[in-house]
C-alpha cells in the first residue's frame, strides 16, 4: 500500500506489510508523544479536523497528533454549526475546506459519507468514523494495542482468541478491527451479542472464508479462554428510537466478578471508549479501574502514536521526523 498523498478511508486498503509500516513509525513517535523531544517536521502544515458527530478522544487525539508533529489544527464540530445544515453537498464542503488544509480528518453519521467527501477533496482525507460502517484509525490503534499486550505476555497477533461483546451490528470499531484481524493467521473470534445486534453477515463471511474460527453466542457463558475481551457500547444514536436501544441497556455488563468468573487472570480488557457509565448501562465497571489487564487508557495513549504515524506517512515525512527535532525545556510529568 502506498501512503503518501492517499486517502485512508477503509481498513480494506491495508495488508500486513502496510500495518507493520504504521506500527514501526508509531513506535518511533513515542519520545514526542511523551514530550521528551519535540519535532517541527510538519511546521506550516494545517489539519482540517471536521467532526460532524460527537467525539472526544478521536477528535482531540487527531489534533494532538498533528500538533506534536509541529502542524496546526483548524476544527469544525457538529452538523448544525456547518453549512451542511444549509444543504451544502459533501463535495462542495470538501472542495472548499481542502483549499484551507493540507490534510483532513473527518467523522460523519452516514456510511460512505467520508468516501463521498474524499472525492471532492484536493488533499488526503482520513476517515474518523462514517456512521456504523468503519473506523479505520481506531482499528489500527486497537490492533497496535493488541500487538503490544500480546508481546508483553510473550505472544503475537497470530493465533489470538478475542471475545467481542455487545453491539456488534452498529459498532464500527468491531467491524474494522475484525477485518484487520482477518489478515492474521488462525484467529479465534467469540462474538457475544443479542441476535438482533449481531456482527453483519458480510464480515462473518470474510472471517470464515479466511479460515478463522468464529463462535457466535447470545450470552457470556462458562469460561471463555480469550486473550482479549473487547467490550463495546450500545450505539444508541443508531437505533430507530431510544426505546429500541433501551431494550439492550445494561445487558452486557463487565465488572471484576463477572470478569473473574468468565475470563483468564491475564485476559486483556479493551473498549474503544466512551464507556457508558450511567447506572442503567455501566458496561465496564469502575471496579476494574485498578485491574492491570484493563488496557483502555493504553489504547487512548496509543491512539496518538498511531495517528502521528498515519499523518507522517500520508504527508511523506516519516523519515524526516528526527531531522527536525528540538529539545524540551520544561518539566514533563509524562512517562
Ligand atoms: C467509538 C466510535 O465513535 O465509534 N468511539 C471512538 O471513536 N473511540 C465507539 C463508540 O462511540 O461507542
Amino acid at each position: 500500500m502506498k501512503f503518501k498523498g492517499e486517502h485512508i478511508l477503509s481498513v480494506n486498503q491495508f495488508d500486513r506489510d502496510s500495518i507493520q509500516a504504521v506500527f514501526d513509525v508509531a513506535d518511533q513517535m513515542t519520545p514526542y508523544a511523551l514530550r521528551q523531544k519535540r519535532t517541527k517536521v510538519l511546521d506550516g502544515a494545517i489539519l482540517g479536523n471536521l467532526f460532524f458527530e460527537p467525539s472526544t478522544r478521536t477528535r482531540v487525539s487527531f489534533g494532538t497528533a498533528f500538533n506534536l508533529l509541529g502542524g496546526e489544527v483548524r476544527e469544525t464540530t457538529g452538523m448544525s454549526n456547518s453549512a451542511l445544515a444549509k444543504g451544502e453537498s459533501l463535495f462542495d464542503t470538501a472542495r472548499v475546506l481542502s483549499g484551507y488544509s493540507d490534510i483532513i480528518a473527518m467523522r460523519h453519521p452516514d456510511s460512505g459519507s467520508v468516501s463521498e467527501f474524499a472525492e471532492g477533496s484536493r488533499v488526503p482525507v482520513i476517515n474518523g468514523g462514517d456512521g456504523p460502517n468503519e473506523h479505520p484509525t481506531q482499528a489500527l490503534l486497537d490492533l497496535y494495542t493488541i500487538s503490544k499486550e500480546q508481546q508483553y505476555h510473550g505472544g503475537s497477533i497470530d493465533g489470538i482468541h478475542i471475545a467481542m461483546i455487545g453491539d456488534l451490528k452498529y459498532g464500527r470499531t468491531v467491524h474494522s478491527l475484525s477485518k484487520l484481524l482477518s489478515l492474521f493467521n488462525n484467529v479465534h473470534f467469540t462474538l457475544i451479542s443479542p441476535k438482533e445486534l449481531g456482527m453483519p453477515e458480510s464480515i462473518l463471511e470474510t472471517l470464515r472464508s479466511a479460515g478463522h474460527t468464529v463462535e457466535v453466542t447470545e450470552q457470556l457463558e462458562g469460561s471463555v479462554d480469550a486473550d482479549i475481551c473487547y467490550q463495546t457500547r450500545i450505539q444508541e444514536e443508531r437505533f430507530e428510537s431510544q426505546d429500541e436501544a433501551n431494550k439492550y441497556r445494561g445487558k452486557f455488563r463487565l465488572n471484576q466478578s463477572i470478569y473473574t468468573k468468565h475470563f483468564k487472570s491475564k485476559t486483556v480488557i479493551m473498549h474503544p471508549l466512551p464507556r457508558d457509565s450511567r447506572a442503567d448501562a455501566n458496561e465496564l465497571d469502575n471496579d476494574l479501574n485498578m485491574n492491570p489487564n484493563l488496557a483502555i487508557f493504553r489504547q487512548t495513549d496509543n491512539g496518538v502514536l498511531v495517528r502521528m504515524a498515519l499523518f507522517a506517512l500520508t504527508l511523506g515525512v516519516e523519515n524526516l521526523v528526527t531531522k527536525y527535532d528540538r529539545e524540551v525545556h520544561w518539566f514533563s510529568t509524562k512517562c
